[in-house]
């Protein structure tokens, strides 16, 4: 079985340049679906997830070819309404091409998406919020048929800022014949970025970033080009590694401005950073402080995706560390392969609390999701040692050129096989 061979407990140093943002390539990419026309879409991480997107497209009919980090979209030919099962269970973000099928044809049929194993993950805030624009749902034997013949404007309020739902009454509102006024919004940037893609299409978008997004359906639509924002999630699994290893890291073309509460919390354990205009460096000794207290929460709170690389940076830190997750019922499945490094984390509910300890062993571990499968490769950085992660197809949905960025921060990093061949099969 492959796996990532790391021959850790050595400071990583140097400069990389962060790729564009996962989350919001994919809806980016669902949005082509919405008008047929050819697009230009630079800053594209080559990821396993995007090219699933592709794939996506290519089943309804367009066309997706990439040169470089810029994918060109040509989304003329789209004709089918239907995404296959075998595409909509790979991933979860594929149930945004329901809105982006509903402006485009009226009609969409999917199957439940699927992704990462985070527990329960219903689509109910997505069907609801398309029902409410003039969409009839039906749930039929796993299958999920959409129907909008006049789609009109709504006052739609999400009982909870779902960044996907949020997502969906954009792509969905953009075809409406009337005005959609969206409260309680996910104020995730890359929902922004998602709406100035649409608005550089021809929607009429207003209050982004905002928790009320207006949208005057009905707008001309037309071909795009666009530029893909940072990923502020790799951003902060890389300060995450620095700060756990130790050493002194410059991350080129993001921001740090997305990622405020885990600059605060990395400063908190004792890290140095510096942000610049495009540009976010950091210095750590090493073993660090721990911290009191890391609730996860809708943004601008602490990100549920950085929780795992976080609790990675803070096994070494001295004293006691807490994490909260309140995003996603089930998001702990790392703790139990970060123990086999040698790490004290009891996990209460959904509380974890993390016991600094001295040194990390290394150890033979395994990846179930694709955060969780970045902590274990953070743990392994720092275990003076040859350790062995295996679960790599979840890390090649979300980390582009993950090996060849950390070796030029001086990591000792290859793709092999897993040396023992001891791990349960190759899940998911
Ligand atoms: C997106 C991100 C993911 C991130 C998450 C939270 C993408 C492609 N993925 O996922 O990386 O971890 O935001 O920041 O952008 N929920 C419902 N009903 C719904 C929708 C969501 O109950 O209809 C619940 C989910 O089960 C979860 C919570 O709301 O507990 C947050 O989910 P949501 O914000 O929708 O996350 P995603 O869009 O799936």
């Amino acid at each position: 079985m492959e796996a990532l061979l790391i021959d850790g407990g050595r400071p990583l140093k140097g400069c990389i340049a962060i790729s564009g943002s996962k989350n919001a390539a994919l809806p980016i990419l669902a949005a082509t679906v919405a008008h047929g026309a050819q697009y230009t879409i630079s800053r594209c991480p080559a990821i396993t997830d995007v090219a699933l997107a592709g794939e996506i497209i290519e089943a309804l009919g367009g066309s997706v070819s990439r040169r470089g980090d810029t994918l060109r979209v040509d989304t003329r030919n789209v004709r089918r309404h239907a995404i296959p099962g075998s595409l909509m269970g790979r991933m979860r973000a594929s149930v945004l091409f329901l809105g982006a099928l509903l402006t485009r044809f009226g009609a969409a049929a999917l199957t439940m998406p699927g992704g990462c194993p985070l527990g329960r993950r219903p689509i109910d805030l997505h069907l609801d919020a398309v029902a409410r624009m003039g969409t009839s749902v039906v749930l039929r034997e796993g299958s999920i048929l959409c129907e909008a013949p006049a789609l009109h404007g709504a006052a739609i309020e999400l009982l909870f800022p779902s960044v996907g739902a949020t997502e969906n009454v954009l792509l969905t509102a953009v075809g409406c014949g009337g005005t959609v006024v969206l409260q309680n919004a996910a104020r995730e940037p890359e929902i922004e970025d998602l709406g100035r893609f649409l608005q550089a299409m021809g929607a009429d978008i207003a209050g982004l970033g905002t928790d009320t997004i207006t949208i005057r359906g009905g707008a001309p639509l037309h071909g795009a080009s666009y530029t893909v924002m940072a990923d502020r999630i790799e951003t902060a699994t890389f300060l995450c590694a620095c700060a756990g290893c130790g050493g002194d890291v410059a991350l080129t073309g993001t921001d740090g401005k997305y990622i405020g509460p885990v600059l605060d919390a990395l400063t908190d354990a004792g890290c140095e950073i510096c942000r610049g205009r495009d540009t976010v460096t950091l210095r750590s000794e090493g073993r660090l402080r721990a911290v009191s207290e890391i609730a996860t929460a809708p943004y601008p709170g602490f990100p549920t995706d950085v929780q795992a690389p976080m609790m990675a940076a803070l096994l070494r830190a001295r004293g006691e560390s807490r994490f909260a997750e309140t995003i996603f019922e089930r998001r702990f499945a790392h703790v139990a392969q970060l123990r086999k490094f040698g790490a004290e984390i009891e996990v209460v509910g959904a509380g974890a609390t993390v016991r600094g300890v001295e040194a990390l062993r290394p150890a033979l571990v395994e990846g179930t999701d694709l955060r969780g499968a970045a902590s274990l490769v953070l743990a392994a950085l720092q275990a003076p040692g040859e350790s062995a992660v295996t679960g790599i197809k979840h890390l090649r949905r979300g980390y582009d050129k993950l090996e060849e960025k950390l070796r030029a921060l001086g990591a000792s990093i290859c793709t092999g096989k897993n040396p023992t061949g001891n791990f349960p099969s190759d899940r998911v």
